[in-house]
């Protein structure tokens, strides 16, 4: 069942333009000003919510990290400083603009992350490469939310995590409402502003979190390509969450990876 506050839209209702062009051209834009304006609108906030991404889920001691739509790379270079030398990590991300900010900050930090470019919904690697697979604010973002997760799903090792940090929405309905109030009339006009984009950027960012799936229906959306065991920690009041799901050592059979979620209101 879901939970109330749940965002019941398991099949991501999708009135918001995700389509590859697009999202690849707003975040082209951004790139530049995308760190200053997430440490501005978050508070500072975001840099936690990596570590306790990096905590919960941690890094194998040996083996190798991906980080899909790693972006600017904040996450990978967590995971590259946390885990040393014997771990490859791996940064992809389709935006070259944002990648290149990566490239200049692990170089300045001379810590060693591997850059990639490469569509989350083809990745370029072979079967059960990966301990670990991360994504940071980024699964909202692929046009075909579980296309990417059953790429992600591809690309771990049986036995491998998934970590999913995501904005969520507060489940206690006075704050959810004060919070989306900020989040429909405050964050847009500061983020477009500070941002300067055309592209509007931070529109897209309240829609698009409104129309994501959580709580319960993003678990299902989950076990359905293939992971289980999910796991979910809300951060500052719910709203963001972190979801550690498990891929089994033994593949399950198709229709044993949860059913399609056709849940209406
Ligand atoms: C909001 S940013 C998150 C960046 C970073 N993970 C962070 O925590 O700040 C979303 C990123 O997802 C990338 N992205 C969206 N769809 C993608 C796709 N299909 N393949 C690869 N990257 C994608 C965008 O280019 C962008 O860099």
């Amino acid at each position: 069942m879901p939970r109330e506050g749940d965002v019941i839209t398991s099949q991501p209702v999708q009135s918001v333009d995700k389509s590859g062009g697009k999202v690849q051209g707003m975040f082209a834009e951004i790139a530049p000003r995308y760190d200053f304006v997430n440490r501005m609108l978050s508070g500072g906030i975001d840099i936690l919510w990596r570590r306790i991404t990096v905590k919960r889920a941690p890094p194998p001691t040996t083996g190798a990290i991906l980080d899909v739509c790693t972006g600017t790379g904040d996450l990978a270079l967590a995971y590259a400083v946390k885990a040393g030398p014997r771990v490859r990590v791996v940064g992809s991300d389709f935006c070259k603009p944002m990648l290149d900010r990566g490239i200049e900050k692990s170089a300045a930090r001379n810590v060693p992350v591997e850059w990639l470019e490469a569509d989350a919904m083809e990745l370029p690697f072979p079967d059960n490469s990966f301990d670990l697979v991360t994504v940071a604010f980024g699964l909202r973002n692929i046009a075909e939310t579980e296309k990417g997760l059953t790429e992600m799903c591809r690309v771990c090792k049986p036995g491998g995590k998934l970590a999913i940090l995501e904005f969520s929405l507060p489940k206690n309905v006075l704050i959810r409402k004060s919070y989306l109030w900020y989040f429909r009339n405050v964050l847009p006009r500061i983020g477009n502003a500070i941002a300067r984009n055309h592209a509007d950027a931070y529109s897209y960012l309240n829609q698009s979190v409104e129309e994501f799936p959580s709580g319960e229906s993003l678990v299902r959306l989950i076990k359905q390509t293939g992971f289980d065991h999910v796991d979910q920690f809300p951060l500052s009041l719910g709203i963001a969450t972190l979801s550690i799901a498990t891929k089994p050592t033994i593949p399950r059979q198709p229709n044993m990876a949860g059913q399609k979620v056709t849940e209406t209101a």
